[in-house]
């Protein structure tokens, strides 16, 4: 009977595959699980890394105005009373005075209990930060919390980097890292998470240019979506109207995505003034103001141009968008259809998988040779158990869009069966032009 992979939830399918193929695991499982907090596995570290790298290469090292930073996560917690996050970072929760489970006020859908019905409490205000202790006496003169974004970790260091880098107006601050925030959800997977990552740029602009440069980033943040080769048209901005902007900025945008559950915010682009930095020159007393050695030494304190996005919901973006369950054939078996994900070749985990036709007569050997030989240039895998066909579907699963075969004839004749994953095109290929034409393919150029 043919499988019916293609009748569940996007979303419960790309879960199980994430689980059973080593991307993601719930954090804590052998003691039942902690929710919201998840671990990525050996797949799922390579996928991050290679989104990470892919904002940062696009951030800071194809431009000459953007400098990068990895500030601590644990801060003095002034920062976070200047920053406004100690008054105003809440959300307004209600407990269900039944079964003691408690939900966010604003995005409750009905007045009672969702999950027994029971009577709810008026909503409280409750503050998304995680509070610790730091030094050897608990008694509360250590407290400080974990950060809830990366950019204040830039804010307080703009006259490091500025004065260190010697950079002028505009330039701007890139950082990737975690975030903390005591979120409370239940559904979504990485959607939105209590521990995530965030890849940050803070551009710092002359006041009276914040509006080009915000409009400016727009462009950049849509271009760099493009290029990572999700599908545009899952793609749409959301104006954020008065009630939605934040206490500190003049305008923001989100980019939203379309995912599994609609479309939601993927990154956020917000013209935040200068407030950030004032509120830090007024705390801190140390004097934040931008001196222009080519306009007369005309002082200003920057205005700001934040371009925020979640490296962990990036990378939910790139699994959905990936994830295809294909028909391939019409047999009326299970292997009529293959899962596969399409991730663009500088995503994926493995990028290049060699498989043995057979384990005996040395071609095992032979593939491990070969595979020796990728290994500068590729992230590789190797897999010699079952029927080919079968591991071909298996490297589908992950995304890897190459796989070479060694058989028989490369004992000959020194050739290779390239196998393409969208296509599942088949060529050969001299051994010694192997790495050159997977390169090409790697690049696009073919
Ligand atoms: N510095 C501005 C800032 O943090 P934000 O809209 O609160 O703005 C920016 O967060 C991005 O961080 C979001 O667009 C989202 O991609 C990601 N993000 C925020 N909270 C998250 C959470 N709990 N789990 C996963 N990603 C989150």
């Amino acid at each position: 009977m043919a499988k019916k992979i293609a009748v569940d939830p996007l979303m419960d399918k790309l879960v199980s595959l994430c689980k059973r193929r080593g991307f993601v695991f719930q954090s804590s499982v052998i003691y039942g699980g902690l929710g919201s907090c998840w671990d990525y596995g050996p797949l799922g570290v390579e996928l991050k890394n290679n989104v990470k790298r892919f904002w940062w290469e696009a951030m800071t090292h194809r431009r000459d105005d953007i400098e990068g930073l990895d500030a601590a996560i644990l801060m003095s917690p002034q920062v976070w009373v200047t920053s406004g996050h100690v008054e105003g970072f809440t959300d307004p929760l209600v407990d269900c005075k039944k079964c003691k489970m408690r939900f966010r006020a604003d995005t409750l859908e009905s007045k009672v209990c969702p999950n027994c019905g029971g009577e709810l409490s008026e909503p409280r205000m409750f503050n998304l930060m995680f509070k610790t202790n730091i030094g050897p006496v608990d008694d509360g003169s250590g407290l400080i919390y974990l950060r809830p974004e990366t950019a204040q970790g830039i804010y307080v260091n703009y006259r490091n980097v500025r004065d260190t880098a010697r950079k002028k107006v505009p330039f701007g601050i890139a950082q990737v890292g975690k975030a903390f925030r005591n979120e409370i959800v239940t559904k979504n997977f990485i959607f939105r998470t209590c521990e995530f990552e965030q890849m940050e740029m803070q551009y710092f602009v002359k006041p009276g240019d914040d509006e080009k440069f915000f409009n400016y980033w727009r462009e950049q943040r849509w271009a760099y979506y493009a290029k990572l080769g999700v599908r545009m048209d899952k793609l749409r901005w959301h104006q954020h109207g008065p009630d939605e902007l934040a206490h500190y900025a003049k305008d923001a945008y989100d980019i939203e995505y379309e995912f599994p559950m609609g479309f939601k915010e993927l990154e956020g682009v917000h013209n935040r003034t200068n407030f950030d930095l004032t509120r830090h020159q007024q705390y801190s007393g140390k004097d934040l103001q931008y001196i222009d050695q080519d306009n007369g030494n005309e002082r200003y304190i920057p205005f700001i141009i934040e371009t925020s996005a979640g490296l962990t919901r990036q990378l939910l973006m790139v699994l959905c968008d990936a994830y295809e369950d294909q028909k391939v054939a019409d047999k009326g078996t299970d292997d009529d259809w293959r899962t596969v994900l399409h991730f663009h070749p500088t995503l994926a985990p493995i990028t290049v998988a060699v498989l043995p036709l057979m384990k005996k007569d040395g071609l095992a050997e032979l593939a491990q040779d070969i595979r020796q030989g990728l290994k500068e240039e590729f992230a590789t895998d190797y897999d010699q158990g079952g029927a080919i066909g079968r591991r071909y579907r298996r490297q589908d699963e992950v995304g890897t869009p190459f796989c070479v075969t060694v058989d028989y004839q490369t004992k000959e004749d020194d050739t290779v069966t390239v196998r393409f994953r969208d296509s599942m095109e088949q060529v050969r290929v001299p051994i010694a032009g192997l790495v050159e034409t997977l390169q090409e393919r790697f690049a696009g150029r073919v």
